[in-house]
């Protein structure tokens, strides 16, 4: 039998409840799939910043290392932490344990409301593989003269071949095996997501990557878009994408946009995937800790299930992933269970009990 050790970090605001439920249906699949799951909860947050002056144990990598992967539920509290301090913990673990695919697929699913009248269930179908450890992030730079008239900030991007090249072929791979436009060549897309055209180095050294990683794949369709007309192009005509291969700043900004597309940031997931094992992966939804909602048992779950999703596709039990994503289908086709974002008066964990009820049914009815 099959065993995996998780971590759970519920984090701060209401990281607790998105946790409870993402645990609740771990257990469930684990149950019903025969396999053994051992959680360890870890408090760290602003909250443990607080009492000791670091968001997390100087060790915490270290200790996360045992595990088979690991749960975030999210963090940031800016009444208690500045953002960019306790952010720096999600980046720090992206980074350490070189988690350099960050993987936010965009579906919307049926019986779920979005502001885009071009969204619908037929139209939205696609992922973004967000290239995860450096370019934009790679905090390499400074502050200079600060406090004089003379204060100069540098934030230098930086784009290895090494970098760019892995989170492209990832795309590439992906698409192939999503097989979007079928069995037939091309079998799938890859876009480009660029600003070649103003970004004369870091982005023109991308594309000639893209360029190199494309040669390889015949039977995938290349695209390109500019990362500011790709935002018109994914409101406009969201069926004309597959898989979009992002640098780490415009796959954040876009995935935002895109969790509009899939009915709002309730529903948005994402995993933090080092595709090799040598380390754990870290999967999350994308919302943030949202503080004033805390305690109140109102936020939207399903973006923390979908994440208990990547997590199993990621650690090979995939029936067990793909009875998830059924189960959270029907339940939202059936509209029972909806918390207020989607219209509803159901609570956080009322939600997450009636997708638990659905994996136990589903292969019955
Ligand atoms: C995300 C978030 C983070 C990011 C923040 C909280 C640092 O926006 O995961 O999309 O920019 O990566
Ligand atoms: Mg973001």
């Amino acid at each position: 039998m099959s065993s995996y050790r998780i971590a759970i970090i519920p984090g701060d605001g209401v990281g607790d409840e998105v946790a409870a439920e993402a645990v609740k249906i771990l257990r469930v699949s684990a149950d019903k799939h025969g396999f053994k799951i051992a959680t360890e909860v870890f408090d760290w947050g602003c909250d443990y910043y607080l009492r000791n002056g670091i968001m997390m144990p100087e060790n915490a990598l270290t200790v996360l290392r045992q595990f088979d992967a690991i749960f975030l539920g999210c963090i940031g509290d800016a009444g208690k932490v500045p953002d960019h301090i306790s952010l720096t913990m999600l980046l720090s673990i992206r980074k350490g344990f070189d988690q350099y695919i960050n993987l936010r697929p965009i579906k919307l699913y049926p019986g779920v409301e979005t502001p885009l009248k071009t969204a619908t269930p037929e139209t939205v179908d696609m992922v973004v593989v967000r290239e995860n450890t450096e370019g934009e992030y790679s905090t390499a730079g400074g502050i200079f003269k600060q406090g004089t008239p003379d204060a100069l900030a540098v934030q230098t991007a930086i784009f290895t071949q090494k970098g760019c090249e892995r989170a492209i072929r990832y795309a590439f791979e992906l698409a192939r095996k999503r097989k979007k436009f079928g069995d037939k060549a091309p079998v799938g897309m890859v876009t480009n997501c660029t600003k070649s055209n103003a970004l004369n180095y870091s982005m023109v050294f991308w594309d000639s990557v893209y360029q190199q990683v494309a040669k390889e794949y015949q039977d995938i369709r290349t695209d390109m878009a500019l990362v500011d007309a790709l935002t018109m192009w994914f409101v406009k005509n969201p069926e004309y994408f597959d898989v979009i291969v992002a640098s780490n700043l415009f796959g954040d900004i876009i995935t935002d946009l895109g969790a509009m597309l899939q009915g709002g940031m309730g529903f948005a997931a994402g995993g933090n995937i080092n595709p090799e094992k040598v380390y754990p992966s870290m999967f999350e939804p994308i919302h943030g800790s949202a503080p004033k909602y805390a305690g109140k048992a109102i936020v939207n779950p399903i973006a923390s299930i979908e994440s208990i999703r990547l997590m199993l596709d990621h650690l090979g039990e995939e029936r067990a992933a793909a009875e998830i994503q059924k189960a959270v289908v029907k339940t939202l086709s059936l509209g029972k269970a909806r918390t207020p974002d989607m219209g509803g008066t159901h609570k956080t964990h009322e939600v997450g009990d009636a997708i638990a009820k659905e994996i136990l049914n589903v292969g019955i009815d």
